[in-house]
């Protein structure tokens, strides 16, 4: 059965489902507008959480998942091919498929609820299958119904976003977590009954990082036209490459410099993160990443906060605080003054 959606913009800058866009129902009972009004505000929900958690995992990258970033669907625009753009689909589709997945585990749809396909079945050396495993078999069929749906091409280019949008869910499978229960006389676990759990998606989110940084890169634009001997070559092309594993066409322009026709914003005036709290590697290497590899050069403002403090509770009924004053130092790149040694804008590693 065919439906035909009218546009709906998911977020103000991804319309996700567009005009004319065809949505098939396969293997859901659900048919009609209906099922789409179902699950078209968890898909927009998942989308946007799949964009906030890129923005969280590229906060201290040159590329930062700007919107411009996030135009999933393929007509009109430039379309990029590269690494980041492998990310924002992966993250999107993962995205789409746990909200999905969770909104179904929470009783959120009549027609769904726990896998427990399993349940009964030995699954390992002293436990069963048992209570109620995340569906993501439900989220993860919606999902690519809504979000592959976005392709309609057959050139590299769309096959690259398909790759993609499967290795998120991937990811979200491949992340999920088993949760198990004890049963036996008086606490002792004689056997368990184990189900499986969706991780926190930050999990998600970290595991496509660490993808994005061993993103394959498929040698495709030129040539494989859309003939059918190029639609037969790049389908060879990606069925060789495991759908666990992000990949991209084109690489990746350097992103220090700003370029507005190609919508780069560089990384002047960026903040960037020197000392203080706790920072892992990445962050403490933010500031040369962001400023010095980009040829310009670390500024550091002074501000001063006020904020409440030494809160004291007085009997009876009163908290009386003082106000604190603390120094922050923070830290951004500018091209006020030249870096040591004076080095000319080198191209550095990815951002
Ligand atoms: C699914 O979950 C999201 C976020 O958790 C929520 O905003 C949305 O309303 C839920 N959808 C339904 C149909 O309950
Ligand atoms: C922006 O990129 C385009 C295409 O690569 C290039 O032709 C142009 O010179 C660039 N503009 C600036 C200001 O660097």
């Amino acid at each position: 059965m065919l439906l035909t959606k009218p546009s709906v913009c998911i977020f103000l800058f991804t319309c996700i489902l567009r005009l004319g866009y065809t949505w098939s129902v396969n293997n859901f009972l659900m048919t009609g507008p209906k099922a789409y009004l179902i699950y078209s505000s968890s898909v927009a929900a998942g989308a946007q959480s799949g964009i906030e958690e890129c923005k969280y995992q590229f906060a201290w990258d040159r590329w930062n998942c700007p919107e411009r970033a996030l135009q999933l669907s393929s007509h009109g625009g430039l379309r990029s091919a590269n690494r980041e753009t492998a990310f924002v689909h992966a993250i999107s589709s993962a995205g789409v498929m746990y909200t999905l997945t969770r909104n179904c585990s929470l009783g959120d749809f009549d027609n769904c609820g726990c896998d427990d396909s399993r349940n009964g079945q030995l699954g390992g050396q002293g436990w069963l299958w048992g209570g109620c495993s995340d569906n993501v078999g439900f989220g993860e069929a919606i999902s690519k119904q809504f979000v592959d749906a976005l392709e309609t091409g057959q050139d590299a280019r769309a096959a690259m976003n398909l790759h993609n949008n499967e290795a998120g869910r991937k990811a979200v499978k491949g992340t999920m977590k088993r949760t198990c229960k004890c049963h036996g006389v008086s606490g002792s676990c004689t056997t368990q009954t184990c189900w499986l759990q969706l991780p926190e998606f930050r999990e998600v989110g970290a595991h496509l990082k660490e993808k994005y940084h061993a993103a394959l890169k498929v040698d495709l634009l030129q040539g494989a036209g859309n003939s059918a001997a190029g639609r037969g070559a790049i389908a060879d092309t990606f069925r060789s490459i495991s759908t666990r594993e992000l990949v991209h066409l084109e690489d990746s322009p350097d992103y220090c410099l700003e370029n507005k026709t190609l919508g780069l914003l560089g990384t002047e005036g960026r903040e960037c993160l020197r000392r203080g709290r706790a920072l892992g590697r990445w962050e403490r290497r933010s500031c040369r990443r962001l400023c010095g590899d980009c040829g310009l050069a670390v500024e550091e403002r002074r501000a001063e906060t006020v904020s409440s403090c030494n809160c004291k509770f007085h009997w009876c009924c009163a908290v009386r605080c003082e106000q604190c004053r603390r120094r922050v130092t923070k830290y951004f790149c500018s091209r006020a003054e030249r870096p040591r040694g004076g080095a000319a804008h080198k191209p550095g590693r990815k951002s």
